[in-house]
């Protein structure tokens, strides 16, 4: 357990000092960082520490009077303040180890370290009363992406806090062309996993597992999705013969299910390699094919072949604000200004690739966002802008208007279709 609070520290402070994304923390993290075990603790710790870090940081700022020194000593804190939160490991053990991982960073840091538990264990009840007062403390979310939910989802900004602060649930999508959602449905049945139909292809295990115990996952049988990302294909209409591209392809899971409803002619685009590298080992896996090309989607004149596409994936970047719960480095990561960056760019991608659509083709722009600025706003100034686009917004089950809020089995996600007439 000392080194996952090791590592758990360290993958905090990758975080939430040096502004660097959590998954990019654990791909670094190797076999010296610990066994296995150690590195799955520790991710679990720190997604733990991530999801509540509002009220972390809240009771280490009113549990200390001056800046830590050195500034590293974050993580090992924040860890050792959110297992005595979650008061599964006895309190007197969270403490001891996390004085001795203290004092190994800095002797001299003991004692401060002891005081900040034990001050904590006392005070708990007062400090979590006050956080109550202050929202950031009170719902694990920045000030600013509060006051944005607030304003606009008036009604249900609430739930969505409540439901990105839960764990995510773990969705399957099962291959179409290898297998049926009963029979998946049955063999994890047999398996002694427990798992429900939650969509057309989807099923939401009761606890997530790691896919190596998932039967027919090695085999391609099923590829882990969310059951909202599991809309995009459908709402792409893409039958056989079509020519598709993916213009944000990777790591491939709406590309897998593209190539799984129908035999498509697909590119697949990602501007970065690594990333791309995944769409490579999940489609083999599921036994699918198609082309990938690493490329800045924004820039046709290096890629394309001037062969026009029936239809187009535009999986944008974005804040990602709806797979907080999934993803929690991001918000802290992300910043009120990173918007206005991201609408430029979301802008820049549409222009780019709509005169690749031929007439009569479709446009889906998809996000994993909430926030109108990427979503709603700029569909509406693109169809003002292009006499030739119409704009359709789909209406999904648990979704107002292409925008699916995170609930119990979905995170948030956003679908716009642009016709061209
Ligand atoms: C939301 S993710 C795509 C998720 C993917 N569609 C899926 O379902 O698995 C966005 C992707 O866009 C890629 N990206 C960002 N800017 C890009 C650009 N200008 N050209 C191509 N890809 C880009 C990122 O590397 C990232 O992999």
């Amino acid at each position: 357990m000392t080194d996952a609070r090791a590592l758990a520290a360290r993958l905090i402070n990758h975080v939430l000092l040096e502004h660097r994304s959590l998954s990019q923390a654990l791909a670094e993290s190797r076999a010296e960082d610990g066994d296995a075990p150690a590195r799955a603790s520790a991710a679990n710790l720190a997604y733990g520490v991530l999801r509540r870090a509002g009220s972390l940081r809240y009771y280490l700022s009113r549990l200390t009077d001056r800046p830590l020194r050195p500034p590293e000593l974050l993580g090992t804190l924040l860890t050792g303040l959110h297992e005595l939160e979650l008061g599964e490991t006895p309190a007197y053990a969270v403490v001891h180890a996390t004085v001795e991982l203290a004092a190994r960073r800095q002797p001299a840091a003991r004692g401060f370290a002891n005081a900040v538990l034990r001050n904590f264990q006392r005070r708990r009840e007062e400090l979590a009363a006050e956080a109550e007062r202050v929202p950031e403390a009170r719902w694990n979310f920045p000030a600013w992406w509060l006051r944005r939910l607030r304003q606009e989802y008036p009604e249900a900004w609430e739930s969505i806090v409540r439901a990105q602060n839960t764990p995510p649930c773990m969705s399957l999508r099962v291959n179409r062309r290898r297998a049926s959602p009963e029979e998946r449905l049955a063999a994890l049945d047999a398996a002694g996993i427990a798992a429900r139909r939650t969509g057309p292809w989807a099923l939401t295990l009761e606890r997530p597992l790691p896919v190596a115990e998932l039967p027919g996952f090695a085999a391609g049988l099923l590829s882990v999705q969310d059951v909202g990302a599991q809309w995009a294909a459908p709402l792409l209409d893409a039958r056989d013969g079509l020519r598709v591209l993916d213009a944000c392809a990777a790591p491939g899971g709406k590309t897998g299910h593209l190539l799984e409803l129908a035999d498509l002619d697909l590119l697949a685009l990602d501007n970065d390699a690594t990333r791309l590298r995944r769409v490579r080992e999940n489609l083999d896996r599921l036994g699918l094919a198609a082309s990938l090309q690493v490329a800045d989607a924004g820039e046709p004149a290096a890629w394309w072949d001037g062969r026009p596409f029936d239809r187009i994936l535009l999986d944008a970047p974005c804040t990602a604000s709806g797979v907080a719960r999934r993803h929690p480095d991001g918000k802290w990561l992300k910043r009120a200004e990173d918007m206005q960056q991201l609408a430029q760019e979301q802008a820049r991608l549409l222009e780019a690739l709509w005169p690749l659509l031929k007439p009569g083709g479709t446009m889906l722009y998809a996000t994993c966002s909430l926030f109108r600025a990427e979503n709603q706003e700029p569909m509406t100034a693109f169809a003002a802008r292009h006499a030739d686009a119409r704009l359709d917004l789909p209406e999904l089950p648990g979704a107002r208007a292409g925008q699916l809020l995170p609930g119990p089995d979905t995170d948030g996600f956003f679908y716009a279709r642009l016709h061209k007439t």
